[in-house]
């Protein structure tokens, strides 16, 4: 199975980023877990991050033209981009949602996620193994 593990705005600076809430690793460290993890489960997974909003949805596009499972991080677009929710919305594929803190237990603004409605499921608050996870939930689909 073909996964994209998509992250937006700012998760590019995890690791130095209020480490209080989203911890200490490095975004490298993230790529690394999620590249590990994939191979260890027999997925094809690319890891990718961005700050510009066209480049995740054009991702999005052609996830969604390959019939591609996504893992979407969509960081502080999660609240109120209804772009990048229309983009998930054409994914063909699985949408696992990720959060690495929990979102409600934060700031109110926070609370709703615009995205959540089209995901397949969201997994907020366990840090960096909300990814770990996510990846081999979609492995129990590839059966
Ligand atoms: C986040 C939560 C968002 O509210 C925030 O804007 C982020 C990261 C998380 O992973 O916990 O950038 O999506």
């Amino acid at each position: 199975m073909r996964v994209y593990v998509l992250n937006g705005v700012n998760l590019g600076r995890l690791g130095t980023r209020q480490v209080d809430v989203y911890g200490a690793t490095g975004y490298a460290d993230l790529v690394a877990l999620c590249e590990r993890t994939g191979a260890d489960l027999g997925l094809e997974v690319t890891v990718r991050q961005t700050d510009a909003e066209h480049e995740l949805i054009g991702w999005l596009h052609d996830a969604a033209d390959e019939g591609a499972a996504v893992v979407l991080n969509p960081a502080a677009w999660s609240h109120y981009s209804i772009a990048v929710r229309d983009a998930c919305a054409m994914l063909r594929g699985p949408l696992v949602e990720v959060h690495i803190s929990n979102i409600h237990a934060r700031e109110e603004f926070r609370h709703h996620s615009v995205v959540s409605a089209v995901a397949t499921g969201v997994i907020c608050g366990l840090g960096l193994d909300g990814y770990r996870l996510a990846l081999h939930h979609l492995a129990t689909l590839s059966g």
